[in-house]
């Protein structure tokens, strides 16, 4: 069984989504020890932007010099990293209302026609069924339908919809109002940490 683990935060040590995502992993591997986990951080280790050059190869257009050869190689290194893994767990926090553009670099590489998703007569198709991905979400509010702000949302219902088009219902673990108090920031990250306890662990 593989694992891939990816981080987005740009908070380091002080990141909530990292900290759970740590969680998450080791609860998944407390429960399967050879688990083979793969971790990249996208904020050490940012992906470049697609580029308009980088889109036409991957349609089979134009003749690609040097430096394309050289990100085609890296997007395809991304793209079959996350096809091997069994289990994703990303750790994604709320960032201007949306993942970090860092998660979305990575969003990018990883939307291939004909590897992640086709197009069909019917429309386009998920190729990703049987993965298993899981998001431990963090933000400093509340975005819930109660909420004044709630058309703000774009962090779980993008990434929702998102793995939804790959053909994935993603399992979210959110951790919310950090900086409404401290004490919310506590008995959200509890809460949490509860929940990831409880999850299916294999
Ligand atoms: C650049 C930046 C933008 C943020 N934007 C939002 C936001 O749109 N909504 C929100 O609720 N919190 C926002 N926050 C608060 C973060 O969501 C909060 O710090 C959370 O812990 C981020 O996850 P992390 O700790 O893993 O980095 C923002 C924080 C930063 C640093």
């Amino acid at each position: 069984m593989k694992l891939l683990h990816i981080d987005s935060s740009i908070q380091g040590e002080n990141s909530v989504s990292r900290e759970l995502s740590a969680t998450m992993v080791a609860h998944l591997k407390s429960a399967s020890p050879g688990l083979e986990v793969t971790y990249r951080n996208l904020a050490q280790e940012p992906l470049p932007h697609l580029s308009g050059s980088y889109v036409a190869a991957i349609y089979g257009k134009g003749e690609p010099d040097a430096a394309l050869k050289q990100d085609l190689a890296l997007g395809a290194a991304i793209v079959d990293e996350f096809l091997a893994a069994d289990v994703v767990v990303i750790g994604a926090p709320q960032y201007n209302f949306s993942v970090p553009s860092q998660l979305k670099a990575w969003i990018d590489r990883i939307t291939v026609p004909g590897k992640t998703f086709r197009y069909t007569e019917k429309g386009p198709e998920g190729l990703l069924g049987g993965k298993r991905i899981i998001v431990t979400l963090s933000r400093g509010g509340f975005y819930g339908p109660e909420s004044p702000v709630a058309s703000l949302e774009h962090t779980e219902t993008y990434l929702r919809s998102f793995f939804r088009f790959l053909g994935v219902e993603v399992e979210v673990i959110l951790a919310e109002g950090l900086r409404v108090s401290p004490e919310q920031r506590e008995a959200a990250i509890t809460a949490a940490r509860k929940r990831i306890a409880e999850m299916k662990a294999a």
